[in-house]
């Protein structure tokens, strides 16, 4: 076996990559969306504009066997490296994620990261029973559980039409007049990168992170850019509604559903959801989720299940969430190791 670094390049490669990922979902989370080949290859091709990314393969008698996704933030939370580390069901117990571990471990520090990251599907509840495999490989290393997210999903008509009018009224009325909702599909408009460069900024301060300790992202107008571009590069179309305070002209809710560009696609994303401290007890979390979920269903009809995960922690989301139907399948597991300075 051998541990080869993945040119996205590299046709063979990059398929038998994409093939450990499909055996993976089948056996360890067949409820997730299936991973999807023309997002998994673009989006090697187009690494993030705010991380270097490096994947590897571990290539055993000319099959992959397994892969390791990294990326090392390069702008903010330097000292933080984070990865996605999978090996095919049928390869499993024979030392192969032992060897990938070590690999991201020693790029890491090779970097001077201090603080390394790796997530796991859990069981929650009463949902399906998720396999111990991932914890018991972590923790055997000294990895601890930093943050628990419970993944939850809804059909994009969840709710009646009376409820969900409902909910919409209530919120229309506590919103009150001072606020303007707007919503779009792809791009920010020119007019609100400023003010949404200044709440996709607060977002690393407001969601809770757990044991983790990342400090704030400070997204400016190119860096928003550059993430639009490569969303838009790698097939993924946010779905977005906003709350602009009226008086002050600042966005100050935001929620975003990404949604592949490929119609046969049914699964959406709910990316965030934020709204600013500042004017929080206005209903405008849930004012912007069902603005943008009629949005969703008008323009995607296609897209039948929406998916979301939030901390365990997080209970106004989650109480928002849980209102407009969504359900709780497992959890991610957040795994952290320290290494010296
Ligand atoms: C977790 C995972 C990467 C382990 O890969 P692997 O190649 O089987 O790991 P190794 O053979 O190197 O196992 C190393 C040690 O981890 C622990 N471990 C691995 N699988 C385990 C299991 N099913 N039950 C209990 N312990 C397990 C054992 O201590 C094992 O040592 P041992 O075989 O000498 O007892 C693999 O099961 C996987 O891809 N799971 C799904 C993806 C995932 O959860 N990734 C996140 C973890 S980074």
């Amino acid at each position: 076996m051998e541990i080869i670094e993945l040119d996205p390049a590299d046709g063979a490669l990059v398929s038998g990559a994409f093939e450990v990922l499909c055996a993976a979902h089948a056996v360890d989370d067949p409820e997730s969306p299936p991973p999807h080949e023309g997002v998994f290859v673009k989006a090697l091709a187009h690494p993030a504009p705010d991380e270097d990314e490096v994947d590897f393969v571990a290539v055993d008698d000319g099959a992959v066997v397994g892969r390791l996704s990294i990326g090392l933030p390069k702008r903010d939370n330097l000292h933080f490296a984070g990865a996605d580390l999978m090996v095919h069901p049928d390869h499993r117990r024979r030392g192969i994620g032992t060897a990938l571990l070590d690999k991201f471990i020693d790029y890491a520090r090779a970097d001077k990261r201090t603080e390394l990251s790796l997530t796991t599907r859990m069981t929650w509840e009463d949902g399906p029973q998720r396999s111990e495999a991932g914890r018991r490989f972590l923790e055997k290393r000294g990895f601890k559980l930093a943050l628990t997210c419970v993944n939850r999903r809804c059909a994009s008509d969840a709710m009646s039409p009376e409820a969900e009018q409902a909910l919409l009224d209530k919120a229309v009325a506590a919103a009150g007049d001072e606020y303007e909702v707007i919503s779009w599909l792809g791009r920010t408009p020119a007019e609100l990168v400023e003010t949404m460069c200044r709440l996709d900024s607060m977002i690393l301060a407001e969601v809770p992170l757990g044991e983790l300790e990342l400090e704030p992202e400070t997204i400016d107008a190119e860096l928003k850019e550059a993430k639009a571009v490569r969303t838009e590069a790698i097939g993924i179309i946010p779905v977005t509604t906003v709350a602009r305070h009226r008086a002050s002209g600042e966005v100050v809710a935001n929620t975003v559903i990404g949604v592949f560009e490929d119609r046969d696609f049914r699964h959406g994303f709910q990316w965030i959801t934020i709204v600013d401290p500042d004017h929080r007890g206005h209903r405008l979390g849930t004012l912007v989720k069902v603005v943008n979920l009629r949005l969703l269903r008008e323009q995607f009809p296609n897209v039948e299940t929406i998916w979301t995960d939030n901390a365990d922690v997080n209970a106004h989301m989650i109480d928002i969430n849980v209102k407009m139907g969504y359900e709780t399948v497992d959890a991610s597991g957040e795994f952290m190791l320290r290494l010296d300075a």
